[in-house]
């Protein structure tokens, strides 16, 4: 491992580590995907008795939330949430953010729209000027890939199936690259509104209401 990943990893430590005082006695907590979230998931061990249970964005993190002992419940067992955890690709200074390189974005998108409080964890090299040198995820229906690809370049991208990927809602990934998203809220809306798109990785229209970068709260 480099000396920057070894950075980047401390930072997610950290950040993972200050989330925890978001955490009230008895609130069911909405866990996100990633190496950051698997870092949170890690430090929630250590309270897991003032918890009522969590619920997850992924397979692979109800996964590691149970191997943990962990309580994991359905979203629609549970209705709102008060707090939901998670990490970002990208994230610009008004917390847009760019989600979705693990593949989990629709179900984090979901659990994020159901929490009261998004609060979003990272090291600091993902906060950017201006959104989109990470590629930005699409998530959609398998026979509306090639309709899709053709509107993503009407609105200025460049189209990539992610290869040999398929989500846990069973649909694929079409990774947009060279796109500078200057207006996320408008992009996020046109891109919804594509014929096909089950979601994209802006979190622009509700974004994060709290950054923690390393050990700093933004
Ligand atoms: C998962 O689908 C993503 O949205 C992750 O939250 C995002 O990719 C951040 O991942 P890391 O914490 O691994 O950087």
């Amino acid at each position: 491992m480099t000396s920057k990943q070894q950075n980047q990893n401390r930072q997610k430590q950290q950040a993972a580590t200050l989330a925890l005082d978001y955490i009230e006695s008895s609130m069911i907590v909405g866990i996100g995907t990633g190496s950051t979230a698997n870092f949170f998931i890690d430090e929630l061990v250590k309270i897991k008795a003032k918890i009522d249970g969590t619920v997850a964005s992924s397979v692979a993190s109800a996964d590691r939330l149970k191997n943990h002992g962990i309580r994991v419940l359905e979203l629609n067992e549970v209705g709102s949430l008060p707090l939901y955890v998670d990490g970002a690709d990208e994230s610009n200074k008004s917390l847009h953010l760019i989600k979705g390189g693990g593949g989990a974005l629709t179900r984090e998108k979901i659990v994020a729209s159901s929490s009261d409080k998004f609060v979003c964890i990272a090291d600091d090299s993902k906060l950017v000027s201006c959104l989109g040198d990470f590629p930005l995820p699409v998530e959609c229906i398998p026979m509306a890939q090639s309709y899709v690809a053709r509107q993503i370049v009407k609105l200025g991208g460049q189209p990539i199936l992610r290869e040999n990927f398929i989500t846990d809602n069973g649909n694929i990934i079409i990774d947009i690259h060279n796109m500078q998203i200057s207006e996320p809220v408008s992009m996020e809306t046109a891109l919804n509104q594509v014929t096909g798109v089950v979601t994209c990785g802006l979190f622009a229209i509700k974004p994060a209401d709290v950054l923690i970068l390393g050990n700093q709260i933004i």
